[in-house]
């Protein structure tokens, strides 16, 4: 394990379909080229585990991030990266994991309701506009963004590689990572080349 890192929970927040768990499937690699150790706690996966039984309740899903929270942090306090990758549409809750964790990164993956309903990869949005299902977030249920994330992903603008690149910006700045130094001189080069 890298001695020069300092673990941190990175915690994605968006409507369904936004780019949460593609954008925790690169970071995560990422993070262990350079010596961290990751886990990842992604919604649909902690529904069927931890989570199983519970529904899409207010007061559900509360419970559903207190609990993903509260596994982010015993793992980010003994060193380990943790992501969390889930709707979470309360901003009341994600402050509270923010108070309980400190050592948190939030990252507001961005897509509009339009995009994520044309995306559909689980082909939900269309049976929630179908009434299908119940309280689905953004279509009948509130989704509350966050005012100040530490970094907003917009996945109709980047790749989820640029994302991914983003947040380990991100997480050098905030001191998580050490800077990595050729990643430092390429972005430097492209900065000069756009200056002519
Ligand atoms: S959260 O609101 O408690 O944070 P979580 O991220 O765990 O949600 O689970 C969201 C996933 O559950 C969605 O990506 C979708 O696949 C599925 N799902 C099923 N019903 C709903 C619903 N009513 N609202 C949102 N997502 C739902």
């Amino acid at each position: 394990m890298n001695n020069d890192v300092r673990a941190c929970t990175i915690w994605m927040t968006g409507l369904s379909g936004a780019g949460k768990s593609t954008i925790a499937s690169f970071l995560a690699p990422m993070l262990r080229e350079r010596g961290c150790k990751v886990e990842v706690l992604d919604g649909d996966v902690v529904r069927t585990n931890l989570s199983k039984g519970l529904g899409f309740s207010k007061e559900d899903r509360d419970t559903n991030i207190r609990r993903i929270g509260f596994v982010c942090h015993l793992l980010t306090r003994n060193g380990v990266f943790a992501i969390a990758a889930a709707i979470s549409p309360y901003k009341a809750v994600r402050e509270e994991n923010r108070h309980l964790i400190k050592n948190f990164v939030e990252v507001y993956v961005k897509a509009s309701l339009e995009e994520c309903i044309r995306r559909d990869v689980k082909g939900l949005y269309k049976k929630a506009l179908a009434g299908e299902i119940k309280a689905f977030t953004g279509v009948s249920d509130p989704y509350e963004p966050p005012d100040h994330p530490e970094v907003i992903c917009d996945t109709e603008k980047e790749t989820p590689q640029e994302s991914a690149e983003k947040i380990i910006q991100k997480l050098e700045e905030l001191g998580y990572l050490p800077v990595d130094g050729k990643a430092a001189i390429a972005e430097e080069n492209r900065r000069a080349s756009e200056t002519f």
